[in-house]
This record gives C-alpha cells, structure tokens and sequence, in this order.
C-alpha cells in the first residue's frame, strides 16, 4: 500500500516571521495524523527556521530546488547537502515554474536528480503538459519525454512523482479526478516498464488548484496518491483541512 502525501509547495511566499506563525498554528491542527505523510516546501530563506520549529512533528521538509553539484562556485544555487544541512528530507524537482521562467530541460533536472538521491534526498520530480500540448493531444508523449528524459539512470527508491497539468497550476482550474486518473494511469505504465515491481511502491501526487473542496475526489482515484499543493496550503487551515481529506470524505 502507498502511504498517502500531502506536499506545501510555498513558492515565493512567507518570511521567516510568517514561517514561525504558520508552523505554530498549524501544528496542532494535523497533531496525530499518521496514515499521511506531510511535507511542508518553504523558500530556501525559511528552511532553518521551519526545521526549528517542526523538530518532532509529524510534518517534514523540502527544499524547491537545488542544484546539482555539491559545493563551489555557482552563485546563487543551494546544493543538496545544504538541504540536507536543514533537514530536509525531500526536494522538489523540476517545477514547471523552473522549466517555464528559468530554463531547466529534461536533461538538468536528471541531473538534479541523481544528485539529490546520491546526496539521500527523497525527490519529488515533477511531470506535466502544458495547456497547448493537451488541446493537440500530445499530453502523453509529453509525459513519456519527461519521464523518460528526467529518470534517466535514476533508480526508483525515494522517488516520488508529481503530475502538474500546467493548465491547472494556479488558475483554479483543476483536472477532473477522471483526467488526473488517466495520466496518472499513463504514468504508472511509464514507471513500471522502467522500473517492473517497483513502480507499485511510487507515490504519483495530482498538483493544480487542490483545494480542501476537491482532494477527497481526486483521492479517490486508484492511481492517486497524494497532492502538491500552492495557493490552497499557504494559510494552516485550508491546508490542514487537505492532509484530512479522509474526515471530508463523502462530507
Ligand atoms: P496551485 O500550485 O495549487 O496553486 O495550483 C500547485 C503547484 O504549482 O505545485
């Protein structure tokens, strides 16, 4: 069985006044929930303070992003042992956003990847078509190129996958639990001619527009794992209400 994951992809949100708030309120609105695991993505900024105030908790962390080579000059990129440094124990890979504004292809988010996992992060590498690839009905072979692409020498342990229709990131227009189904289906096949056996034991998260209102069904769904979560996981109860989508279900 897949344990359930529930992920807060802050982005470019919260100080580190607001991180000591959030954390504080929203602890105890999730205190006890073990049967889904939570994971809370700050900026990069707000990583220490978040791993002060969440030691002991049910809730872990994950960077947005890093970089591939371990320390040196780069300006500006965070490595995996500095994630690691935080205690972090996942990082985000390959957000459309990063492939969208800041130019990562498949080949240096595979890069990322095997740094990550060889640095002991879990990874959740992120996956999907944008609104012009799915109207000319290229939404598969676009995941088969990223997945494919992006997996590259990757072995499945620790790997978790999220699949973000980029249509549905931030409009409020989510993917029906149908179409989320369908390409989380397509996935699994995907994982499983890499990967055989394995494949069944990785999580694949629906991102785009999850509110509190629609995770129970998209939950539903066989192939749906877990949710990555922006807008809707930046105030403590709204997301608090989605890592206990089980209480909501069927009202
Ligand atoms: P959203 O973002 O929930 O605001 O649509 C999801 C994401 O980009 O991870």
């Amino acid at each position: 069985m897949r344990r359930p994951l529930i992920a807060a992809n802050w982005k470019m949100h919260m100080t580190t006044a607001e991180t000591r708030e959030y954390i504080t309120e929203f602890l105890p609105l999730v205190e006890g929930v073990d049967d889904v695991e939570i994971v809370l993505a700050p900026p990069f900024t707000s990583l220490a303070v978040a791993a002060k105030f969440l030691k002991g908790s049910n809730v872990k962390l994950a960077g947005q992003n890093v970089f591939w080579e371990e320390k040196g000059a780069y300006t500006g990129e965070i490595s995996p042992l500095m994630l690691k440094d935080v205690e972090c124990s996942y990082v985000i890979i390959g957000h459309s956003e990063r492939r969208q504004y800041f130019g990562e292809t498949d080949e240096t988010v595979n890069r990322k990847i095997a740094a990550a996992m060889a640095a002991g992060l879990d990874v959740i590498f992120c996956i999907g078509e944008t609104l012009e690839e799915r109207e000319a009905g290229r939404t598969f072979e676009i995941l088969k190129r990223q997945i494919s692409g992006g997996l590259r020498n990757i072995k499945p342990d620790g790997l978790v996958i999220a699949y973000e229709p980029v249509w549905a990131i931030g409009t409020g227009k989510t993917a029906t639990p149908e179409q989320a189904q369908e390409a989380h289906e397509f996935i699994r096949k995907e994982l499983n001619s890499l990967y055989g056996d394995a494949s069944e034991e990785i999580r694949i998260l629906y991102g785009g527009s999850v509110k509190p209102e629609n995770i129970a069904s998209l939950m539903s769904q066989k192939d749906v794992d877990g949710g990555l979560v922006g807008g809707a996981s930046l105030k403590p109860d709204s997301f608090s209400r989605i890592v206990r989508f089980k209480e909501t279900e069927g009202g």
